[in-house]
């Protein structure tokens, strides 16, 4: 979707494989804007409206084999539930929408992980005019066996991505890695490993700067 069409709002999505800390900043990140009297929308991908977190308990349910292509379509259906009732009738509300997780996900986990074309998938967003691409994407990186540790260490059952074997995630990692230097205008590389603290203060330089303010 081309700029002008957002107005004066920017998108900016948070990326990373599992347990990579994502939601804690996101959740500061809301705090600050609250403080500053930022208008915000924060998003969930697949999710964020009634249609789209039925298909996502289809996905994240690993009693449930799904093809890839499936996989890929059913991500795009949540995407264009979130992005019609969700999105297009708030882009004059709101001054920021944050999105957890967003088209880079499907790029690395549908599509570079089975070794399929991802820009043929990215160009699929584009004609359907599915293409939300954030003005900013935060990676947070970080690596295989620190993912599993952290999600040990939350003590929950794992869904159908996080019980992935290792090659998998090993995939979405380079994925990630490429689409970062693929796009450096957009993308923000994280260390996942830092302090909660140091990467939020990243974090909100990135976004006030992106506001201009
Ligand atoms: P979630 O519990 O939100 O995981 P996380 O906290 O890591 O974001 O579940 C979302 C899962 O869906 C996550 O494992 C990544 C996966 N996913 C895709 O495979 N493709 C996509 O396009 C999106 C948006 C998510």
């Amino acid at each position: 979707m081309k700029d002008k069409n957002f107005l004066n709002a920017k998108i900016i999505s948070f990326e990373g494989i599992e347990a990579c800390g994502k939601s804690t900043q996101i959740e500061l990140l809301k705090e600050y804007l609250d403080e500053n009297k930022i208008t915000y929308l924060a998003l969930r991908e697949p999710g964020s409206n009634d249609t789209a977190e039925k298909i996502r308990d289809l996905l994240l349910n690993k009693d449930l084999k799904k093809d890839p292509l499936t996989e890929i379509l059913l991500f795009m259906a949540a995407r264009r539930e979130l992005f019609i009732d969700q999105i297009v009738p708030n882009l004059n509300k709101k001054k920021v929408f944050i999105l957890d997780r967003s088209i880079d996900s499907t790029l690395v986990y549908q599509a570079m992980a089975h070794d399929l074309d991802w820009e043929y998938f990215y160009g699929l967003h584009e004609e359907l005019n599915l293409c939300i691409v954030p003005h900013r994407t935060f990676y947070f990186q970080m690596n295989y066996e620190n993912s599993i540790e952290r999600q040990k260490t939350r003590n929950q059952e794992q869904d159908y991505f996080e019980q992935k074997p290792k090659r998998y995630y090993t995939k979405l990692i380079s994925g990630y890695d490429y689409l970062s230097q693929r796009f450096p205008d957009r993308f923000v590389t994280i260390n996942a490993d830092e302090t909660i603290q140091s990467i939020s203060t990243k974090v909100r330089k990135v976004v006030m700067e992106l506001l201009d303010r």
